[in-house]
């Protein structure tokens, strides 16, 4: 979509389509876009991949393979593009930006200097990359996955961080108002395939270095880059969740 002078404001559809469910969002965004694509971490952000292959088979997916997954997740990422008979673009950080960070600092200067500098370079620029040329994106993002940072989440918004030049980039979190029980309920009662991290204790999951398997009663998120303040653990993918914007 070729910008106007004003992003479209999507405050009443929002209040709409909070009360539909992930389908029939996923349907309405299908319906207004054909340069669309999800965004697939590897994790339980599969259901929106079963949900929307079945109204768009050659849905558009992709993946940021940041080089520091855990194997089990690269190996699901191939069970799903099998499974769904779909492509997955798999998108790589800019090898000499990655050559030049751990030369000079290491392979987990995010210990020392939180994941910022790391997630920018494995994360960010490659998702700046293909969303400059993408009418909307689609995320798995829930509003109980942070209680920090997602709880107002829209179903539906303008994404000004990651939009290209002259063009109007809509975002999806079609999975806003599930619950993590409602995403497994979907997973498990249409034998959708999961990563076998999840079997592992993982709930929350990310690259392997900065992702653990959480305790009794510890929140999703505890798992992420748990040695960083709650408030700050959105890794830039998502900062329309930290300026309001
Ligand atoms: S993160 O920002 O903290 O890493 P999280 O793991 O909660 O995000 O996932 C929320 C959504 O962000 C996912 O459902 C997916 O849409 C997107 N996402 C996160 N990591 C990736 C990734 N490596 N590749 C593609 N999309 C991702
Ligand atoms: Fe780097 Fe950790 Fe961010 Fe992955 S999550 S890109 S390893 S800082």
């Amino acid at each position: 979509m070729i910008a106007t002078d004003k992003s479209p404001d999507f405050s009443e559809l929002d209040t709409q389509l909070q009360s539909k469910s992930p389908r029939q969002i996923i349907e309405y965004a299908f319906s207004q876009h054909e340069n669309i694509a999800i965004s697939f971490s590897g994790a339980e952000d599969v259901a929106l991949i079963d949900i929307a292959s079945k109204l768009r088979p050659d849905v558009q997916v992709f993946t940021l393979d940041t080089g520091r997954l855990h194997p089990e997740t690269y190996q699901f990422i191939d069970r799903v593009r099998d499974h769904y008979k779909i492509n997955i673009d798999v998108l790589a950080p800019q090898a000499a930006a990655v050559q030049a960070l751990t030369t000079e600092k290491g392979f987990f200067s995010f210990y020392q200097d939180n994941h910022q500098e790391c997630c920018g370079i494995r994360k960010i620029e490659p998702l700046k990359r293909k969303l400059a040329n993408m009418d909307a994106w689609i995320t798995g993002q829930r509003k109980d996955q942070s209680p920090g940072t997602r709880l107002g989440i829209p179903v539906i918004q303008t994404d000004e961080n990651f939009a290209g030049p002259k063009r109007t980039l809509t975002k999806y979190n079609p999975l806003a108002n599930w619950s993590s029980d409602d995403v497994w309920t979907h997973i498990r009662a249409l034998e959708v395939p999961y990563n076998t991290l999840h079997d592992q204790g993982f709930i929350s999951i990310g690259c392997q270095p900065c992702t653990r398997p959480v305790g009794p009663n510890q929140h999703e998120r505890e798992g992420r880059w748990w040695w960083e303040d709650a408030t700050k653990k959105e890794c830039g993918l998502h900062n329309t969740n930290l300026n309001g914007g």
